[in-house]
């Protein structure tokens, strides 16, 4: 099959990968039929995270067709449109019961193989998917994939991050950095009940559709947007941050933006090893932090009839569309933020 393979720093190839087969009853075996490049996937291609096999298939976000059932599986036929979250889950664990998908006992990340153990990505002709039944989400066939696919990863987890912020009960509200989550959290921050939301980016589209979300932009080259935030909330600062970049730079700006006894909600992926700001300043703050992977698949049943609204300006975030052919290149778009791109969908039908 053609696949999208990870060859170390900033190769990304497009290649002739093995066919995946069922492993397990549990297993379908999906066609995609859309996937799409997060900013999870940067982290490795850019080199942030270690660890990733050379030679895997990269992705974790999928529309597809199911092909194949191993003889365990009961919630998907073949033919049926299915959606997943970025990682398995079996719905039967402790953490499955607690609604955290993320971390279930048996789950794997789509796209993720080290040592040689893991699980291949979405980008490619053909997906193995383990634990099918509680996985996968069935969706009729005549809704927008692309709409689908989001609520497998990016809108969930802006979702989550919004959640995690408290945004409900917040008068203010600021999501630092303006990528497809930092836009999805902005977007359920005021879904949710949040008054005021400002969403900071140094990007310029991508704050311009921060502003059309129903957000107010605030740049951070201009170096002024703590001012401007603290101006605005009587000098205090904002009720709650949601952090959707990882690194110890966006962690820094986050907590300084923050009023006494407020939360900051990160899920931006950070790989360093010690915080950014000091145990100190975090009793001075009386901060309440909240990090983490999101479990996409217990909040799909929220967010997927959201993807699926059409009043949800969602298509917005597809800046490009392109086959499979040209992932390699709308890698280097993407992770350069060239060309206003904020998000690529791979179409592979
Ligand atoms: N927790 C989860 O489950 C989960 C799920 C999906 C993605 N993520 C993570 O969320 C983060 C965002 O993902 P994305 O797809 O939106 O990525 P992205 O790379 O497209 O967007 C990141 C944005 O942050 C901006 N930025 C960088 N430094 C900044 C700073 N100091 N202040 C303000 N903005 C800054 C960039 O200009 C960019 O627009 C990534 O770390 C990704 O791995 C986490
Ligand atoms: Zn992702
Ligand atoms: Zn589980």
């Amino acid at each position: 099959m053609r696949a999208l393979t990870f060859h170390g720093i900033e190769d990304v190839r497009l290649t002739e990968a093995p066919d995946p087969s069922l492993l397990d009853p549990r297993d379908a075996l999906v066609r995609p039929l859309r996937a799409a490049i997060c900013g999870s996937d940067l982290h490795a291609v850019q080199g942030r995270e270690e660890g990733l096999d050379l030679g895997t298939v990269l992705g974790h976000e999928i529309y597809g067709e199911v092909l194949e059932v191993g003889s365990d599986v009961q919630a998907v036929r073949p033919g049926d449109r299915v959606v997943a979250p970025f990682t398995t889950s079996c719905g039967k664990c402790t953490p499955c019961l607690q609604g955290l998908t993320a971390r279930c006992e048996l789950g794997q990340l789509f796209g993720w193989s080290s040592g040689g153990q893991g699980l291949q990505g979405t980008q490619a002709d053909l997906l193995r998917v383990p634990l099918a039944d509680t996985t996968l989400v069935k969706v009729p066939k005549d809704v927008s994939g692309a709409r689908a696919l989001l609520s497998g990863d990016v809108l969930s987890t802006g979702m989550f991050c919004a959640l995690q912020a408290g945004a409900a009960e917040c008068q203010t509200l600021a999501v630092v950095g303006a990528g497809p989550v930092g836009l999805m959290a902005a977007l359920c921050a005021l879904h949710l009940g949040a008054d005021q939301v400002f969403v900071l980016d140094s990007v310029v589209e991508r704050l311009e559709l921060a502003a059309r979300f129903g957000a107010e932009p605030l740049s951070i080259e201009e170096g002024a947007a703590r001012e401007t935030i603290l101006a605005r909330t009587e000098g205090r600062g904002v009720d709650a941050v949601c952090e959707c970049v990882g690194s110890p730079a966006a962690s820094r700006a986050s907590i300084e933006l923050l009023r006494p006894g407020g939360t900051l909600a990160a899920v931006g992926v950070h790989t360093e090893a010690a915080f950014a700001f000091s145990p100190g300043e975090a009793y001075d703050k009386n901060l309440t932090y909240r990090a983490g992977r999101c479990p996409a698949r217990a909040l799909m049943d929220t967010t997927l009839p959201l993807a699926l609204d059409s009043t949800w300006p969602l298509e917005e975030l597809f800046t490009h569309r392109v086959p499979l052919e040209h992932g390699a290149d709308a890698y280097r778009i993407f992770g350069s933020r060239e060309d206003g791109c904020i998000k690529v969908l791979l179409e592979l039908d």
